[in-house]
C-alpha cells in the first residue's frame, strides 16, 4: 500500500552549505533562513494534514542514508541536494530506489541563469518535478505537489 500524507510524514532533505542560509550569498539564495524554510514546509504541510521531517546534512552519504529511511517510512521526498546536484551518482541511486515514492527537486536560485555547470542535475534523471528560482516558496511548492502526488488520505486524495 503506498503512503499518503495522511499516514506518513515527507522528507525534506538539504545539501550542503544550505545550513548558512540566509547569510550565504543572499544575493543569489536570499535573506530567508532554512528555519524559515522549515517553517513554510510544516505550514503547507499541516494545511493538508501532514508532517515534515526536514533536515540538512553537508555530508553526501548521510544524504544516502536518509533516502534509504524515507524509501521505508515516508510517503515522498523533496530535495534540495545543493552542489551535490551536480556532481552526486549516489544520490541519483538512492532516489531511483525509491520505486514509486514522490520526488520533488528544489533550488533556491534558478539555476538555468547561472553557470553552466549548474544547468546538469543528475538528480533530474529521478525527480518528478523539479522547481528552481522561487526562493523558499519553491519548497511549498514542492510540499503540495508532493501532497498531490502521494495523497493527503481523504475522500478527495
Ligand atoms: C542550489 C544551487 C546549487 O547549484 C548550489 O550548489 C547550491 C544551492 C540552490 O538552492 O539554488 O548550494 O541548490
Amino acid at each position: 500500500m503506498p503512503r499518503t500524507l495522511a499516514s506518513a510524514p515527507i522528507m525534506i532533505l538539504n545539501g550542503p552549505n544550505l545550513n548558512l542560509l540566509g547569510t550565504r550569498q543572499p544575493e543569489i539564495y536570499g535573506s530567508d533562513t532554512l528555519a524559515d524554510a522549515e517553517a513554510l514546509c510544516a505550514k503547507t504541510a499541516a494545511a493538508h494534514g501532514g508532517t515534515v521531517d526536514f533536515r540538512q546534512s553537508n555530508h553526501e552519504g548521510e544524504l544516502v542514508d536518509w533516502i534509504q529511511e524515507a524509501r521505508q517510512s515516508h510517503c515522498g521526498i523533496v530535495i534540495n541536494p545543493a552542489a551535490y546536484t551536480h556532481t552526486s551518482v549516489a544520490i541519483l541511486d538512492a532516489l531511483s530506489a525509491c520505486d514509486g515514492l514522490p520526488v520533488v527537486e528544489v533550488h533556491l536560485s534558478n539555476v538555468h541563469k547561472r553557470e553552466e555547470f549548474r544547468r546538469h542535475s543528475y538528480v533530474s534523471l529521478r525527480a518528478d518535478a523539479v522547481i528552481a528560482g522561487c526562493g523558499i516558496q519553491g519548497y511549498a511548492f514542492a510540499v503540495e505537489r508532493v501532497a498531490a502526488l502521494a495523497g493527503t488520505g481523504d475522500a478527495t486524495g
